[in-house]
């Protein structure tokens, strides 16, 4: 099987063994596959460090993934060979075939093409965790989103719009905020000019840590922030001013997703089939795609990636 592979911090594409379905799991013939910040800081490896987990292939990346079944394990019992699936993977997607274990993957909605559903299940089922599990967002709430052009990004601007937030959205690239907007944000402005839309009941940082300090002195009583972004490279820590999270009685969460449980994840799929996919159905939302890519293109597409002042996603397609 040909499969993105990282070699000395350069991004190749090589044959691999056939990967083989055990128990529980499915193997998936890949059409499309994500590229998230990741796999960047996988393939940068510099500090601060973020390897795949003991059980990821090494040096595949790749944490999305959609395609069709082409073998069941023992014991798999939902899907059958030639359903549309797609699923978050702990590494490994950007090959093209993947093995899946079946509780993380979910039907592909309908009306919902290949490229874009490789690009959803990472950046949905992060920006749903963050905004209504972490956070419990509700209809009429002030929601800030910080780097909101990107794939979590245009992902938390729609779902939060859908249930009634107001949306406020910083976007870096100028010539994006129109289409953020288009989105669903009510207000969108240049990184560190939304003070004056505050106060947020609930703050999605997905830029970096830096962002926090205005983050709080921006925080409604009782307001809640999630931080989820922190870009390669980047400083990984900040002084935080204790009294005015006292002050709000602020509560910071802070997540990742791909080393959580098994369990942890399939409860994460359910959710988004329970309460995102439905709204794919019915063309309420959407994954913009920046750009997409073969996978012979591979290195471009990382590229692209890296060069940044995208609406959405970049994709690969297998
Ligand atoms: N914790 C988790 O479980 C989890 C899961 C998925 C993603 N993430 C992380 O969450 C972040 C967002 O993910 P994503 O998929 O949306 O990434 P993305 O598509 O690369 O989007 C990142 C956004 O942040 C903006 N940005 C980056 N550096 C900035 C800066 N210094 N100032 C202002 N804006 C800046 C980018 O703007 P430009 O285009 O102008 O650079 C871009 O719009 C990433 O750091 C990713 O690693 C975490």
């Amino acid at each position: 099987v040909r499969a993105v592979t990282f070699r000395d911090e350069t991004v190749t594409v090589q044959e691999h063994p056939d990967p083989q379905p055990r128990a529980g799991e499915l193997l998936v013939r890949v059409r499309a596959a994500g590229l998230n910040g990741a796999d960047r800081w996988q393939l940068a490896r510099r500090p601060p460090h973020y390897p795949p987990p003991p059980t990821a292939p090494p040096d595949i990346p790749g944490l999305e993934i959609a395609g069709e079944v082409v073998a069941c394990g023992d014991g798999t019992t939902r899907f059958r060979v030639g359903d549309r699936v797609m699923a978050i993977v702990i590494g490994g997607g950007q090959a093209e075939l993947c093995v899946v274990h079946e509780r993380h993957a979910m039907p592909v909605p309908s009306g919902v093409d290949w490229p874009a559903a490789g690009g959803l299940p990472e950046v949905f089922i992060t920006a749903y965790d963050a905004l209504f599990t972490r956070c419990a967002v509700k209809a009429g709430e002030r929601l800030l989103v910080n780097g909101a052009a990107g794939g979590v990004g245009t992902a938390a601007v729609q779902l939060a719009a859908a249930v009634g937030a107001h949306v406020t959205a910083t976007v870096r690239a100028a010539a994006l905020r129109g289409a953020v907007q288009a989105l669903g944000a009510d207000v969108v402005s240049a990184p560190g000019e939304f003070a004056e839309h505050g106060p947020f009941d609930v703050v999605l940082e997905l830029v970096g840590v830096a962002t926090m300090p205005e983050n709080l002195q921006a925080l409604a009583i009782d307001g809640r922030i999630a931080l989820v972004g922190a870009q390669v490279g980047d400083d990984t820590t900040v002084a935080l001013d204790a009294l005015s999270m006292m002050r709000t009685r602020a509560t910071v969460t802070a997540t990742t997703i791909r080393r959580r449980t098994l369990e942890e994840k399939a409860m994460m799929a359910r959710a988004l089939e329970r309460h995102v996919l439905p709204l794919f159905e019915r063309g309420r939302l959407r994954v913009p795609i920046a750009e997409s890519f073969p996978l012979a293109d591979a290195s471009r597409a990382y590229d692209r990636f890296a060069r940044g002042a995208k609406l959405g996603k970049v994709i690969l397609e297998l």
